[in-house]
Order: C-alpha cells, then sequence, then structure tokens
C-alpha cells in the first residue's frame, strides 16, 4: 500500500545517503529507464527542491539532456515574485535542439515565469575563435551570470552512452574509453574513482566553478545509470542527489 511505499523509498533514501555520503538524496517510485513518466517524478521532485532552496534573484544555471528536459516540463510558475534567472550551464554539447540547455533553459523560465539569458556559441571552436569569441562583450556578460549562479541543476550520463550519443570522434572516444570513463556530467568525463579523465570544450561552467555553487542538484534515474551515478557522486559530496528506485536498488545491489 501507499504507506508502505513511501516509507520503503524513505527508507533507500537513507541508504543512498550513507553509501554514496552525500548531502541529501530524494528516491522516486519506479525505473525510468522502463517507464519515461519517472523522469517527470524526478522533474516533479527536483522543482519542489529547487523551491525550497532558492531566494530572490537567484541565478539558476541548467544543462541538457532527457532528464533535465522533464524538469522543465514539471516547472509551475510559483517563482514568479522571486524574480529568477536562469541561464545555460554550459555551451553545445553535442545534443538534440530538444535537449540542450539552451532550449530548457528557455522552457525552464517561461514555465516559471521567469527570466533567461542565452549562450549562443556553436559546438565545435577552434581555439582562435574560442578566444576571440569569449571577449565579446555579449557572451562574456553571460559567461559572468554563469560563474555567478546560486542554483546548478544537472544530469548525469552513462560515460559511452553519452560519447556515443554526441558523436564523439574516434581518437577521442578511444581516450575515454581507454581511461576507463564510467560517468559524465556537462561535458566532463569521469572514471569510477570519480576523476576527469576527459573534458569536451566548451565555454560555461566549470567542475571548479561546480564546486563553488552552494546548491548543485543532480538528477539522474534507471538502473543504467548505477555505475555513473557512483563514480559521479565520489567528487560531489555537497550534491543533492535525485534519483529513482531502479538506480537506488541498483546501486545498493552493486
Ligand atoms: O549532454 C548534457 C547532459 O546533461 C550530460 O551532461 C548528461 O550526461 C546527459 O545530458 C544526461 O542526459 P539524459 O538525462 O538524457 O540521460
Amino acid at each position: 500500500d501507499m504507506m508502505k511505499e513511501v516509507s520503503g523509498l524513505k527508507d533507500l533514501e537513507k541508504q543512498i545517503k550513507s553509501l554514496l555520503d552525500i548531502k541529501d538524496v530524494i528516491v522516486v517510485a519506479g525505473d525510468s529507464d522502463l517507464s519515461p513518466w519517472v523522469k517527470k517524478e524526478m522533474g516533479r521532485a527536483c522543482v519542489a527542491c529547487m523551491k525550497e532552496r532558492l531566494a530572490s534573484q537567484s541565478i539558476v544555471a541548467v544543462a541538457g539532456g532527457t532528464t533535465l528536459a522533464a524538469v522543465a516540463e514539471m516547472m509551475t510558475p510559483e517563482l514568479k515574485q522571486m524574480d529568477i534567472l536562469f541561464v545555460p550551464a554550459r555551451g553545445g554539447l553535442g545534443e538534440d535542439v530538444k535537449n540542450q540547455a539552451n532550449t530548457i533553459c528557455a522552457r525552464m523560465a517561461e514555465k516559471a515565469m521567469g527570466n533567461y539569458r542565452l549562450l549562443h556559441v556553436p559546438d565545435q571552436l577552434s581555439d582562435e575563435a574560442y578566444q576571440s569569441m569569449i571577449e565579446e562583450p555579449a557572451i562574456k556578460e553571460v559567461l559572468e551570470l554563469i560563474r555567478s549562479s546560486n542554483m546548478v541543476i544537472h544530469g548525469i550520463g552513462d560515460a559511452i552512452t553519452m560519447a556515443e550519443r554526441r558523436k564523439t570522434a574516434r581518437e577521442e572516444m578511444a581516450k575515454i574509453k581507454h581511461r576507463h570513463a564510467v560517468a559524465e556530467a556537462f561535458g566532463y568525463y569521469f572514471n569510477q574513482e570519480g576523476e576527469v579523465v576527459h573534458k569536451v570544450k566548451t565555454m560555461g561552467i566549470q567542475l571548479e566553478d561546480v564546486k563553488k555553487v552552494k546548491h548543485v542538484i543532480a538528477v539522474a534515474g534507471g538502473a543504467s545509470k548505477a555505475k555513473a551515478i557512483k563514480a559521479y557522486m565520489k567528487q560531489a559530496h555537497h550534491s543533492v542527489l535525485i534519483t529513482d528506485e531502479g538506480a537506488a536498488r541498483e546501486l545498493i545491489r552493486e
């Protein structure tokens, strides 16, 4: 029954929190690998978590991916009075338009009745183009907003799944595999110790910046992401994790 299910999830949360040694964990029912609506449930939990933690005039940086797209869809307008500014966490990471940070950021702001700024930069930039672009006043301004964000919301992916989804070049793919990457988040690839083994070059928030942000919320579920979640969380002890039962049970089983 309902009460039993809720207490079961609370128990899972406690176990995951101590297993991963992280600040806070929310586990929703189901497995998003099997049922797509579970992403929306994680989205609902994420929105509630955001509302608890956001102060007026906060800047929220959001990453891309299908999970974050579900978070955006679950956003509600109660934040309207708070004058929140949404920005994309980083530039293009090779996602389809609907799963890009820019798109999700605009959608989330629209649903929250907040404001947003976008980062208009191509995915692949030569070093020279990159250097001159970050000096462009319009881009510089958005980059500064991103760097001063009070909250970051991001997904976590399985490293190989993400590298393939991004159509990563052969050489780069070889490096990712050779260095045993298991997790990916906002363009960084991590091995099972939580060490960075590769990074996609794009503008926006860097891992060092994320570590200084007050509220970091990672949203990732599905049994297939258990290894990735475990690895990523090794270097993100001050983050809040929003996950599902599928991932949580797999984490405990491992
Ligand atoms: O590419 C953006 C991104 O946020 C990645 O950093 C992350 O690994 C991935 O999306 C998660 O995507 P999904 O929620 O679709 O699994």
